[in-house]
């Protein structure tokens, strides 16, 4: 079957994941005119890489599942990104809270606004005009804004990014090696020791994060594995892309410095301009599902238990939605239209509260999640 797939899908065929790493967007632009839906015999995958179809199929969860094996799951457990239905719906109304707008306003983001112009300012004093943005600033604030959502002592920052380090390697671990996926699988049970005492600590001292806001829920509480299983995804989550998309943001405005002025005039064009970051350079280039039946996209046979990775940053180029859509662009004004957070039920739950409803920016329609209340 492979072979005859080879055949009917060349470009699909030519598809190399190390020149995607490199730059994807010339490969993207090929499929999306010429083969929308492809097998990919690399890695024995489908990608899409139309806007259009990823919407429909995001939306899909009957059809499309994250409900399959899978090595998120392996590594982390049944979570809410593992599961569908009225278990997902659950778990990620108790994550949501802390999120909300009503929370983040009056959330004190002093701590963090200071850890920033700390690190910004070490950044000025060792290199002047050069530094290490990843390293030096991103990951920190990353870790920093994820540990303090969660509700987990600062003081465990460095054990956090070791066990984290590790997680990565495992998740990125298609070759199988079972050291990798041992490493990984040690670091998630060493935070789930790591959990127990702080969970017990904010069941004494509710601090209003998330963590305390599940260990205090005795009307309809999650068991001690489940609430570990979702802050592993949570934690895994929220760190490589808020530090991927602040590395980017650096990135693209400073190989643009013409925008700057643009970008800085106020509070709303500088979410326009992060809003075009997300779209232009995705953290996240892939959302992948399991086909739950035999179906068909364009009159493409796609398998029962095949998976299909939405390629999301081909939706954000996709020139049927975005003009002109490889210039990075701050003024754009439907870039909140990229699917960087994903569309659907696996909607990013740290994605920004999104603005009222307009209907010239469907992204206020892709969760069919109702937000939890204030
Ligand atoms: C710019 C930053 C971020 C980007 C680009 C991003 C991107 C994404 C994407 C694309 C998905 C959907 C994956 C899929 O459907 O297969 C997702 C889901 C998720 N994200 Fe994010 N994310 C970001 C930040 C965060 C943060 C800060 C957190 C938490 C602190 C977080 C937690 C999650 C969780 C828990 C899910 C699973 C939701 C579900 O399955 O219902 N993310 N994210």
């Amino acid at each position: 079957m492979s072979d005859s797939r080879v055949d009917r899908f060349p470009l699909g065929a030519r598809v190399r994941l190390a020149d995607l790493a490199v730059d994807p967007y010339p490969t993207f632009a090929e499929l999306r005119e010429a083969e929308p839906v492809t097998w990919v015999p690399e890695i024995e995958r489908w990608f899409l890489t139309r806007r259009d179809d990823m919407l429909a199929l995001l939306r899909d969860p009957d059809l499309f599942t994250t409900d399959a094996p899978s090595t998120i799951r392996d590594m982390f457990g049944v979570h809410m990104m593992t599961t569908e239905g009225p278990a997902q719906i659950r778990y990620k109304r108790k994550c949501l809270p802390p999120f909300h707008a009503s929370r983040l306003r009056t959330a004190s983001l002093a701590p963090l606004v200071a850890e920033v112009e700390r690190r910004v300012a070490t950044l000025r004093a060792e290199g002047g005009r050069t530094g290490e943005v990843r390293t030096g600033l991103a990951r920190p604030i990353a870790l920093h804004s994820v540990l303090s959502v969660l509700g987990i002592p600062l003081a465990e920052t460095e054990r956090v990014n070791e066990w984290y380090e590790h997680f990565a390697r495992a998740l990125a671990n298609f070759a199988g090696a079972p050291e990798l996926r041992a490493a990984g699988k040690g670091a998630a049970d060493a935070f789930g020791r790591a959990l127990e005492p702080i969970l017990d600590e904010l069941e004494r001292d509710p601090d209003g994060s998330l963590l305390s806001d599940l260990v205090c829920d005795h009307v309809d509480p999650l068991t001690a594995e489940e609430i570990r299983s979702n802050a592993l995804i949570i934690l895994f989550g929220g760190i490589e892309t808020t530090e991927a998309m602040i590395a980017n943001a650096v990135w693209a405005l400073l190989s643009h410095p013409r925008q700057l002025p643009a970008a800085r005039a106020s509070e709303a064009a500088l979410d326009l301009a992060i809003e075009e970051t997300l779209r232009w350079e995705p953290a996240v280039q892939s959302a992948a599902r399991h086909a739950t039946r035999d179906t068909e996209i364009r009159g493409v046979r796609i398998a029962e238990g095949e998976v299909v990775h939405c390629m999301l940053g081909a939706a954000n180029r996709d020139p049927a939605h975005f003009t002109d859509p490889d210039r990075f662009d701050v003024t754009r004004t439907n870039a909140g239209d990229h699917l960087s957070f994903a569309v659907g039920r696996h909607f990013c739950l740290g994605a920004p509260p999104r603005p009222p409803r307009d209907p010239r920016r469907d992204r206020n329609a892709l969760d069919p999640l109702p937000r939890a209340p204030p």
